[in-house]
């Protein structure tokens, strides 16, 4: 199974395996990561699901909808990496990579 890894608030890395087609929210939420509120259920409408992914990323996700991009003009200390954790959908590039939760979701 890939996995991804995931750096908490607290500043631990964490293993989460993942099943190709899930979102980073299902897979970090199954594994019990601490700090991503996701208040909206995954409904792309609440900003507290905000994570921060490495420059690893690049070229192996499409940008951020519309709605993505403003629920995270909301979010707390965006940064051009950030996404919403509900929005991006897990594939097989993705094993190995490494993200971040951010340290505030509100
Ligand atoms: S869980 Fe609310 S925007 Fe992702």
């Amino acid at each position: 199974m890939p996995q991804l890894t995931c750096v908490d608030p607290n500043e631990q890395a964490i293993n989460v395996a993942f099943e190709p087609g899930e979102t980073i929210l299902q897979a970090t939420h199954r594994a019990g990561v601490d700090g991503i509120l996701a208040e909206c259920g995954g409904g792309c409408s609440c900003a507290t699901c905000h994570v921060i992914l490495t420059s690893d990323w690049e070229g192996t996700l499409d940008a951020p909808s519309l709605q993505e991009a403003d629920m995270l003009s909301f979010a707390v200390d965006s940064t051009p990496q950030s996404r919403l954790a509900c929005q991006v959908q897990l594939n097989g590039q993705h094993d190995g990579l490494t993200l971040a939760v951010a340290k505030r979701q509100y």
